[in-house]
């Protein structure tokens, strides 16, 4: 867990005032076009309890890509200066309005150092979705997507969401990594949805948060629409054969 003094950045001030305001107008879009959502983050604490639906969310990728000023920045609107690495996990609510909807995404924050790799693979179990962080000025962050990838679906469903995020959008004169290279490999990948962040100026955060929470949604319904359509009982044979495949790897 991270223990340092949080230092809001001055210079984005302006921009900070901006998005408190913005919790409940502007940066927030309050409809989203393409899928006519009317959507807005809320500033609830993490407290808040009168929720509809509750996802997990993982946010995984090498160690200092900014997994931990995203999910700072999208629930405090804090950006954190100064570097500590995350020890194990720490976990961030995130409540966002969709329709008439509260939806809470459970914000799994995990370390990228290699030595607690083993460790976090555990936390992503049960996961609805992960969002996979390389940064933008770092060609190895993007290189090791192909291992965060493989060791997500060796610890949870192979079906698993996956969302990329290209982070430190603003460190524009140093990148290493085009957006072309990050769609094609989102589009290769199968990934949803891929879009290129910075945590430090806000750029495209709410917007992915947004986006992220309207696909679990979208989801849900489907899946909810399926089981009033379908005979429940022909589902769970299906079920028990998943469960005993994998009892069996185990052993
Ligand atoms: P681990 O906990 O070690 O896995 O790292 P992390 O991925 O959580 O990275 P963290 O969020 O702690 O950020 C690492 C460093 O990058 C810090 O010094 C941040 O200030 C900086 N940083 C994070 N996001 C951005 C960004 O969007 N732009 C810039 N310029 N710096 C950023």
């Amino acid at each position: 867990m991270k223990n340092e003094d949080i230092k809001k950045d001055n210079q984005n001030d302006d921009n900070n005032k901006n998005e408190n305001n913005d919790l409940k107008t502007n940066d927030n879009p309050k409809v989203d076009k393409k899928k006519n959502y009317e959507a807005e983050i809320l500033n609830f604490g993490k407290d808040y309890s009168d929720f509809d639906l509750n996802f997990k969310v993982v946010v995984i990728g090498n160690s200092g890509v900014g997994k931990t000023c995203i999910t700072n920045r999208a629930t405090k609107n804090e950006f954190i200066d100064k570097y500590v690495t995350t020890i194990g996990m720490e976990i961030f609510s995130l409540f966002i309005k969709l329709n008439k909807k509260i939806l809470k995404l459970q914000l799994w924050d995990t370390c990228g150092q290699e030595v607690y790799r083993s460790l976090i693979t555990s936390f992503y179990r049960n996961c609805s979705l992960a969002i996979l962080v390389y940064s933008i000025d770092q060609k190895d962050s993007f290189q090791n997507l192909d291992l965060w990838i493989k060791e997500l679906k060796l610890n949870n469903s192979p079906d698993t969401k996956l969302v990329l995020v290209g982070n430190k959008l603003d460190l524009e004169n140093q990148r290493e990594v085009s957006f072309e290279e990050g769609k094609k490999f989102s589009n290769d990948y199968g990934f949803i949805d891929f879009f290129e962040t910075s945590a430090k100026t806000g750029e495209n955060i709410n917007k992915m948060f947004i986006n992220i929470a309207i696909e679990l949604y979208e989801e849900f319904l489907t899946y909810n629409d399926k089981i009033s359509k379908t005979d429940f009982k022909k589902l769970r044979p299906q079920k028990v054969i998943v469960n005993k495949r994998r009892r069996k790897k185990c052993c």
